[in-house]
């Protein structure tokens, strides 16, 4: 029998670390992830509540009116999004507009406004027809649906039109000042390469997260990598978990990668346990993104969707430069 006290042992400060580490955590039985949850809750630093209950950024759906808008506006006429899907996708753009209107007279100037990973534009076009004077580029990777939007933009009214253009390319190519970044279910990783590119020019973020399971997968590999992302070395980052120091200092890089995994629940009513627990993973990886942009000097907030099945991905995360609200 060794002897674990014994410093010479090479085995010695291996054994007392897991020691701290299970006596200072509940380990639950069952799969991994479910583990790595108990340790998240255990250790979690207690900002998440905060930034739910904080009235930082509006927290209200916006309500538009698609029929009083041009018809290009709308998802159902002019993005040829199918009727039951576009009415779900008509209540999304509303609970991203919320805060993009907080988040515009905030600013005090008219924004300009990038909607990342846009596909035809199905938020920045409404955003352009509803708030004043905002200028909006929608942005995406495929030409496909960018010819959509162009086409959208052409069938606008002139002065409408003028403020609003569309441009093919990643996310990490996107050069150019913007003041405000939209993402709507920007799959996994791609979220945080808009939120890094918001951090990076002091821009104010609404992103709406899908897909976290991929945020598992090692850069170069898995269905990231066929949406080539991210291509650049800067932003090589984005695939670390956890991201934020504070989450880092909490969980290990296996373990928030078993949260990212399991975080993929689907389901848009009646959840089960199961269900709950699931979209407890994602609220850890979510919180991961908010902790690091408070720690890079940002306001942020997390919001529901409501109402609450309009898509299983409803998890609105919200953050702007905290010089914004500070007297000049
Ligand atoms: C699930 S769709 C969401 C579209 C739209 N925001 C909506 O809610 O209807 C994700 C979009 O992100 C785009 N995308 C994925 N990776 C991207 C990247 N690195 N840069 C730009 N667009 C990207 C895809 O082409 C796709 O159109």
């Amino acid at each position: 029998m060794p002897d674990w006290k014994d410093r010479s042992n090479p085995q010695f400060g291996r054994r007392r670390a897991v020691a701290r580490r299970q006596g200072a955590v509940r380990v639950r039985p069952g799969s991994a992830w479910q583990r790595a949850l108990a340790v998240a809750r255990e250790r979690q630093p207690r900002h998440f509540a905060e930034w739910q209950a904080s009235d930082a950024v509006c927290h209200r759906r916006r309500a538009i009116d698609f029929r009083a808008l041009p018809r290009s506006c709308d998802p159902l006429w002019g993005g040829g999004v199918p009727p039951i899907r576009a009415w779900r996708k008509r209540r999304q753009i509303e609970n991203v507009l919320g805060p993009l209107a907080e988040l515009t007279a905030l600013l005090k100037r008219p924004a300009h406004i990038v909607d990342f990973c846009a596909s035809s534009g199905h938020v920045a076009l409404p955003a352009a027809a509803v708030l004043k004077g905002v200028t909006v580029e929608i942005n995406d990777l495929r030409e496909r649906p960018i010819d959509i939007a162009r086409e959208r933009i052409a069938a606008l009214p002139p002065a409408l039109r003028a403020r609003c253009t569309a441009r093919v390319g990643s996310t990490e190519t996107h050069t150019g000042p913007f003041d405000i970044g939209v993402a709507l279910h920007a799959c996994g990783v791609a979220t945080d390469v808009v939120l890094e590119t918001c951090l990076r020019r002091r821009a104010a973020f609404v992103l709406v997260p899908c897909c976290v399971g991929r945020l598992a997968q090692r850069a170069n590999r898995g269905r990231n990598a066929r949406s080539s992302l991210p291509k650049t070395e800067a932003f090589a980052a984005c695939f670390d978990l956890p991201k934020s120091a504070v989450w880092r200092g909490a969980l290990s890089s296996d373990e928030a990668k078993a949260l990212a995994r399991a975080g993929d629940c689907t389901a848009r009513d009646k959840l089960t346990a199961d269900d709950r627990e699931r979209r407890a993973c994602k609220t850890v990886i979510d919180g991961d993104r908010l902790a690091l942009a408070a720690e890079r000097g940002y306001t942020v907030s997390h919001f529901l969707m409501r109402p609450f099945g309009i898509t299983p991905k409803n998890d609105v995360i919200v953050g702007y430069p905290s010089e914004w609200r500070s007297p000049v």
